[in-house]
């Protein structure tokens, strides 16, 4: 399969790509950041105005996996244009172009569509309630793929892994922080339901080869709070869990506000592929193996260095 994946750099998109890399022919849309990568890259900034088209004239792909986003949730916060440009409006372009030259659409969307008050799972029917620019530009970019592309894949995913600047996760967060003996807050009252990055990348793939079409929860299968992670994280790596303090995310100071409920069910994607989610335990156990091979290093090393 010819495969288009945006957003190669980050945290999805790079795993993805390096995954898929190994046996399909990946195009990765990159701004300049990386090098040396062993998948084809085609550079280009998806703000201006030919780049729908040309990423898709460069790579004729027979699916894209449209893994671009402002993610960082302060930075939609204070500049919501940008965000709604970036979240919303290009995916309802590449959708519409998907959908004219026939190319398969996966749209990876956000757990955090939520407002969280759900006594329980949020099922894929559930009334979202966005709670900042971010969570409010990624829901007008689900629904306008959905709409121009009925076909198209829209994931509502949550993960962590190793990324290129080793710094972008949260598990890398508590990684970076507990090495250093530095003292952390983990949330006790913000649920939710992470993934190993590289088996997400894996269903994603699957969805793709079984046609799927549609609106799915894509996200680990077991819910914790973000302290609970923090101390499995701490406890498989041999690091100090005592120095994670126990906090709430309404005491945080954080600039947007966080939803404190983002478990979503996986029923519907488990039962339409007919398999189990990887666990939460498989995925940190092989978190925890990448780490003891070197796969941190190898990932940093595809970061472009000044000439
Ligand atoms: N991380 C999570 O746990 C999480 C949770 C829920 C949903 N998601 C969703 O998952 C997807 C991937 O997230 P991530 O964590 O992998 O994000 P990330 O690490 O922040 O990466 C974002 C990617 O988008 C690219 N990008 C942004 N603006 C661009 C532009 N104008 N032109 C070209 N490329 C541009 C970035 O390129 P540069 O490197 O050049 O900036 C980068 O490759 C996003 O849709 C996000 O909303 C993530």
């Amino acid at each position: 399969m010819r495969l288009l994946i945006t957003g190669s750099s980050g945290l999805l998109g790079l795993n993805l790509a390096l995954d898929a890399a190994r046996s399909h022919h990946v195009f990765g849309v990159d701004r300049n950041t990386l090098a040396s990568v062993p998948f084809e890259l085609i550079k280009a900034d998806l703000l201006d105005p030919d780049a729908v088209h040309r990423i898709l004239d460069e790579s004729k792909p027979d699916a894209v996996i449209h893994c671009a986003a402002l993610a960082n949730v302060d930075t939609c916060e204070s500049n919501p244009e940008l965000a709604y440009q970036i979240n919303a409006d290009f995916p309802a372009r590449l959708a519409d172009a998907c959908a004219r030259r026939q190319v398969r659409l996966i749209h990876i969307s956000t757990d955090a569509v939520f407002d969280g008050q759900k006594d329980g799972a949020y099922i894929e029917n559930d009334l979202p309630n966005p709670q900042g620019a971010y969570a409010q530009t990624k829901l007008e970019g689900e629904r306008a793929v959905i709409q121009i592309n009925p076909t198209a894949i829209v994931a509502r995913v949550n993960f962590y892994g190793w990324s290129l600047s080793g710094k972008r996760s949260l598990a890398e967060f508590f990684i970076n922080n507990l090495s250093n003996g530095k003292n952390v807050n983990g949330f006790t009252d913000v649920l939710f339901c992470p993934m190993l990055v590289n088996r997400l990348g894996d269903v994603l793939l699957v969805m793709l080869e079984r046609n799927l079409r549609g609106l799915y929860h894509v996200v680990g299968p077991q819910a914790m709070s973000k302290y609970q992670f923090g101390v499995e994280i701490a406890r498989k790596f041999g690091l100090k869990e005592s120095l994670i303090s126990p906090q709430s995310v309404d005491k945080s100071g954080l600039n947007a506000r966080r939803s404190h409920n983002l478990w979503l069910s996986t029923n519907k994607l488990s039962t339409d592929l007919g398999m189990t989610l990887p666990s939460f335990s498989t995925g940190l156990d092989e978190f925890y193996t990448q780490y003891q091979q070197g796969y941190p290093q190898k990932i940093r090393s595809y970061q472009q260095t000044e000439p």
